[in-house]
């Protein structure tokens, strides 16, 4: 063993003997979307008592419970029921809701209703309403119509907010709150309120117009600004920098708005209620890392829309969810068989939706609740999936559902304390991501297809992947991939040289290190500051029309969409893959360089591969870092993923492959589903085991 591996080891064993020793106390885990009290793991859904007559709740409470949901979210689009005229409040039925639950024993979660204010609100003081682009004002009744910029609706929101956690900030049937509705999509409001707002907040990053000018280089096109109150909000194209401001400043919009909700649930509701938001994977509308910050734990609502689960890329999304705070997550909503609103809305195939389940918990979720109960007779989601129909009385989709809650509640406990430990991360930057997607130079770029080809290589090749901030501590990583790391500054560089420094592999992928954090071109070539460890850089980049052969050892292939000329300057670099005869100016140049810097390694590969050359240097990038498999060998199709803490191992396989598959286990595990010991298993389509290997 090298010194450098003997050294990511022991990274390895510390950061496996922190999560493995976290509370071993059944009761009382340290991991936060495990509510204290109740099962590890939990099902529920959303209901919306508001819509029926209170003689049917229990009705439904009934059933519920005989399906084994525990948990529901309730209340976050209830606004004209909780506040039917202005400072005018009623939240006697909600609390009978909540009590009515809890006889059943459904805890709740309660939603704050700001994506829907009411009528009365909207009409009187229409200064709430959102302004679109065009300069049209939006009108009521649909949702998120509001301005998340107006001071007017703040306060409204806070009134509200403040007046539902009074009430239920003590009840000890609330286990917590989202926040919103999904972030009302980070629409904002196109008025003159938002644009001062986005200008004093110019003011107060940039300090000076000079400044501003200089990083903007506002010579180009006569764009210097000689007073901030002359900034727009950029509709279409504008300059980068702006646009990428103006992202940014959704981002902080949309905090702010969060944390003026959170700050009046934290002054009258138990510390013991956590606070979430619901969010939407790769919705790209504001940056994440910021938003679920102050959140006690992210949450997502996980959709397949139209056609059936691809799981990788819903499995990447579970980890991209779990990386924004690092740590396990809920599935706030997911779908009931169907959805309503995509081109052809078919249903889940019998079985499917409880392999989703099953591979939201095995990614790090600790709840999985359907989105809804039962629909509303009226409004805009009469077609949506629910278990329930418009009778009262459940449709053949509640079984799936009850079962797969069975089994939740049977095998809870075994993952008690138990989170996903990667030794495997993918760095994601909303800057990076959105820099690209503003000039994309080619259509068929798409930063995220990339992302998810490096996760579907390196994901059966580790059994375990996280998707974290390129900021994010890389410690524990024996391996760590950057698809296209766009926006690279220098304190990122220095954080990613610390990491390569110290014994980590650092793997850069196209279009990496090209814009400082002000989406100005770096004056260095790709990779900017990290040219001097690579020993190499970028020459030119080309949108390819067509694809280019390339080959060395990985094996021969194709490279696709974009390819990097590389050159090599280092004695010590390797060069892994070279461009076959294209535009002339490719023939024969490097296509992906690596060279150990410190006790680590950094590699960039400069174009898009086939899936036969990235499956090669997926092999080749978990061989050379000493990745480990999580779980060990499984057959194609078969998912194998791992929780680890409290002493314990849990493995979850889900077999995805239209015919059966036979899993032999590496020595005698217990079959928590079947609740016997074994050592190999035999999976159906959509087939699931739970192993408990303590
Ligand atoms: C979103 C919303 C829900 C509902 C579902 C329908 O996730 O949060 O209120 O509209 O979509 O799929």
């Amino acid at each position: 063993m090298s010194s450098s591996s003997i050294i990511r080891t022991f990274w390895w064993s510390v950061l496996f003997v922190a999560v493995s020793s976290v509370a071993q106390n059944p009761t009382t885990s340290s991991i936060p979307t495990q509510i204290p009290g109740q099962n590890a793991i939990l099902m529920g859904a959303a209901w919306y008592p508001e819509q029926w007559p209170e003689s049917r709740w229990e009705d439904d409470l009934k059933l519920m419970e005989a399906a084994n949901l525990k948990v529901v979210r309730i209340a976050e689009f209830a606004w004209s029921r909780m506040e039917p005229s202005e400072g005018h409040y009623d939240l006697d039925w909600l609390e009978r809701a909540i009590s009515l639950a809890a006889k059943h024993h459904i805890v709740s979660v309660v939603g704050t209703p700001t994506a829907t204010p009411p009528a009365w609100l909207t009409q009187k003081y229409p200064d709430v309403l959102r302004v679109e682009s065009n300069g049209q004002r939006v009108t009521h009744g649909n949702r998120a119509h509001a301005s998340a910029t107006s001071p007017r609706y703040r306060e409204f929101c806070r009134q509200i907010v403040e007046k539902m956690a009074v009430r239920f900030g003590h009840n000890p049937n609330v286990v917590g709150w989202q926040i919103d509705n999904e972030y009302g999509y980070a629409l904002m409001s196109y008025d003159d309120e938002a644009r001062k707002q986005f200008q004093d907040w110019l003011a107060a990053k940039y300090k000076t117009l000079d400044n501003l000018n200089n990083h903007w280089t506002t010579q180009y096109w006569s764009e210097a600004y000689d007073n901030w109150s002359e900034i727009p909000i950029p509709v279409g194209g504008h300059n980068p920098a702006l646009m990428l401001e103006w992202k940014r400043f959704i981002t902080r919009t949309w905090t702010d708005y969060q944390q003026n909700q959170i700050d009046v649930i934290r002054k009258h509701a138990d510390p013991r209620q956590f606070i979430t938001g619901n969010l939407m994977g790769f919705f790209d509308g504001f940056d994440h890392y910021p938003i679920t910050e102050s959140l006690t734990f992210a949450s997502w609502d996980d959709y397949v829309g139209s056609g059936h689960v691809d799981p990788a890329f819903n499995g990447l999304t579970h980890d991209l969810t779990r990386g924004f705070k690092r740590e396990n997550f809920w599935v706030m909503e997911t779908q009931p068989g169907a959805v309503n609103w995509h081109a052809v809305n078919n249903f889940l195939n019998r079985g499917e939706a409880r392999a989703m389940a099953w591979q939201a918990i095995a990614h790090g979720a600790d709840d999985v609740n359907y989105w809804q109960w039962r629909s509303a007779l009226n409004g805009q989601e009469q077609y949506h999936g629910t278990l329930v129909g418009p009778d009262g009385t459940p449709v053949p989709f509640y079984d799936e559902v009850s079962q797969a809650a069975r089994e939740f509640a049977q095998v809870e406990s075994a993952f008690r304390d138990t989170r996903v430990v990667s030794q495997v991360a993918l760095l994601y930057s909303y800057d990076s991501h959105w820099a690209i997607q503003f000039q994309k130079h080619t259509e068929k770029y798409n930063d995220n297809a990339l992302l998810k080809s490096y996760y579907a290589a390196l994901r059966p090749r580790a059994q375990s992947v996280d998707v974290v901030s390129a900021y994010a501590p890389l410690d524990g990583y024996k391996l760590v991939v950057a698809p296209s790391l766009n926006v690279l500054p220098k304190d990122l560089a220095d954080h990613l040289l610390e990491y390569v420094k110290n014994g980590g592999h650092l793997v850069l992928g196209p279009r990496s290190g090209m814009k400082d954090e002000f989406n100005a071109l770096l004056t260095q070539r790709q990779p900017g500051f990290l040219v001097d460890a690579l020993g190499g850089r970028v020459e030119q980049y080309y949108a390819l029309e067509k694809d280019v052969p390339a080959s060395g050892s990985w094996g021969n292939g194709n490279a696709s969409i974009w390819a990097e000329q590389l050159k090599s300057s280092a004695t010590d670099d390797e060069i892994l893959l070279k461009y076959g005869k294209s535009n002339g100016w490719l023939d024969d140049q490097p296509a992906a360089i690596s060279r150990p810097y410190g006790k680590g390694r950094i590699t960039y590969i400069a174009t898009i591969l086939d899936d036969k050359l990235m499956a090669a240097a997926a092999d080749w990038m978990i061989q050379k870092s000493g990745v480990a498999l999580a779980f060990g060998k499984v057959p194609d199709g078969v998912e194998a993923s791992r929780r680890i803490g409290g002493g314990k191992q849990v493995y979850v396989l889900i077999n995805y492959a239209d015919d059966p598959r036979h899993v032999n286990l590496s020595h005698p595990m217990q079959l928590l589903l079947e609740n016997k010991r074994g050592d190999a298993v035999d999976l159906p389509r959509y087939g699931v085991a739970v192993l408990l290997d303590k």
